[in-house]
């Protein structure tokens, strides 16, 4: 049992060389945590890494700090419901109420017709067996939501350039958003950063500009990882001073979609003025545990602050924190998803971590929004969280990595229901941006 896992841990650890990914780090450095302290509790004399950013401390300290916020909100109507019903006006068909349903045509593009999914999001190619989530719809209540049209999405788009700005999900959405649109036009890579975090296209034709810019907590921050995502040191996350990578390019971007959120579970310092205001998860130190709730909500403001502020003329969308699908265990615990249809509104639940990222996000919206149309700024919410949450069918889970069974249909392999499949369900969430940029 334990040979297996430490042969399995060795195929995962080298698989992350090629990794950007944030989750599949923390993984790493909790199964590390967690080998550690199963040596700690066999043999006393061995000390287990402790700066690790892993989510286990997350959950650990957070009901202390973060009871008020959670329990206010039990009793109220989901969370999924009163934000955006109060932000769209009377008649209006909110697209983002609705329902998946069955749908018959073919997905817009396959693993094949584009080359933009990256291997970890390529369920595909990986061997997911079953392909039945890709035939569902996003039907709003009350209206239809058509298709994006690429081409003419592509001609609104001439001379225009678009940002996803944010973590790993803002990088699988650009995968999705450039699929959908390279059935019409390819798109010419013209920049990437060392680790392609950071990226920029054009599609020559119609000289339209597809950035994704890493920017995974929109704040200045240290981060003291290395590429295998071991961190030597707590972040250091600055609350008070918006970080430089998406700022620099704000005012030179015609559409933005800003996202963030799970970042900020890991082990921070959070500083303000330079100095040193608090911190979260941080026992063996003698700061202030403030919570993540803390610097996601004073973040959340600087960030809509400088928004509503800023006399841009473009569109910027804020799009909510999207939700995992973890089922019998943390990601980090043998959790897994393998359900293969979508759930109705209601048989899945928003889990803690979730739901206090998405209460700060849609209060802050609602506070920003009322300033950004009194500066006529261009704010909308892009609220695909709840739609999101109905699709736990949507994620690799072991078909993060390719063929996982095929040597050892029983091994065990850490499942990712965060990210999701490449063609699949986030792919609607394009058809949701044509209709806000046409109609909305
Ligand atoms: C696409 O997926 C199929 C399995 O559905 C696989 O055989 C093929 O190699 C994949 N191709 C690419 C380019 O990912
Ligand atoms: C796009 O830019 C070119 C070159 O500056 C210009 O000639 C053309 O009119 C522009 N088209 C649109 C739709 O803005
Ligand atoms: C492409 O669009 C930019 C504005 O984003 C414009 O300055 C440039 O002239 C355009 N180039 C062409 C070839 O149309
Ligand atoms: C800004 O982008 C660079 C390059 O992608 C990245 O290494 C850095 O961590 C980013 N900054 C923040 C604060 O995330
Ligand atoms: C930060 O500095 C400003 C100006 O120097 C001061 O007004 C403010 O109170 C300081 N905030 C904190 C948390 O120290
Ligand atoms: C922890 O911080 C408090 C208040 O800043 C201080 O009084 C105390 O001496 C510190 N303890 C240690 C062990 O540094």
């Amino acid at each position: 049992m334990v040979n297996k896992m430490m042969y399995n841990w060795k195929s995962w650890w080298r698989s992350l060389n090629k990794s950007n990914n944030f989750i599949i780090k923390l993984g790493v450095s909790v199964l590390l945590v967690g080998l550690a302290f199963r040596l700690l509790y066999n043999r006393s004399d061995f000390s287990p890494v402790s700066h690790t950013p892993f989510l286990e401390n997350a959950q650990i300290s957070a009901p202390t700090v973060i009871s008020v916020d959670s329990q206010e909100n039990t009793d109220q109507i989901p969370a999924q419901e009163y934000g955006t019903e109060s932000i769209y006006s009377e008649g209006m068909c909110n697209i983002f109420i609705g329902d998946w349903v069955p749908y018959q045509g073919e997905p817009v593009y396959t693993n094949r017709s584009c080359g933009y999914i990256e291997d970890h999001q390529n369920c595909m190619k990986n061997g997911r067996p079953d392909t039945g989530y890709l035939y569902w719809r996003w039907k709003p209540r009350g209206c239809d939501l058509p298709r994006l049209d690429a081409e003419r999405f592509l001609e609104l788009m001439r001379n225009k350039s678009w940002a996803f700005i944010g973590d790993s999900i803002s990088r699988n959405h650009v995968q999705s958003f450039l699929c959908v649109l390279s059935t019409v036009e390819k798109a010419v890579e013209v920049y990437h950063d060392e680790n392609y975090k950071s990226r920029r296209w054009i599609f020559p034709l119609s000289n339209f500009t597809v950035s994704v810019i890493w920017s995974p907590f929109l704040a200045q921050a240290a981060i003291f990882e290395d590429i295998n995502g071991v961190s030597t040191s707590e972040i250091e996350l600055h609350l008070d001073i918006l970080d430089k990578n998406w700022t620099e390019q704000y005012n030179s971007l015609d559409y933005m979609i800003i996202s963030v959120g799970k970042w900020f579970i890991k082990t921070a310092i959070y500083y303000e003025n330079n100095t040193i205001l608090g911190c979260h998860s941080c026992p063996k130190r003698n700061f202030t545990d403030l919570g993540f709730n803390f610097a996601y909500r004073k973040i959340m403001r600087n960030v809509f602050d400088y928004i509503t502020a800023s006399n841009h003329k473009g569109t910027i969308f804020y799009r909510t924190t999207t939700p995992d699908h973890f089922e019998d265990g943390e990601w980090f615990s043998g959790g897994s998803c393998k359900r293969k249809v979508p759930v109705k509104k209601g048989e899945f639940e928003l889990s803690e971590v979730n739901k206090i990222l998405r209460d700060i996000e849609l209060e802050e919206f609602e506070k920003a929004s009322i300033k950004a149309s009194e500066n006529r700024v261009n704010l909308k919410l892009f609220d695909v969280n709840p739609l999101s949450l109905l699709r736990p069918d949507g994620h690799p889970g072991p078909y993060r990595f390719f063929q996982p069974f095929a040597k050892d249909k029983n091994a065990k392999v850490i499942n990712d229901c965060l990210h999701w499949c490449l063609p699949g369900p986030i792919d609607s969430w394009n058809d949701l941006l044509m209709e806000l940029v046409v109609n909305g």
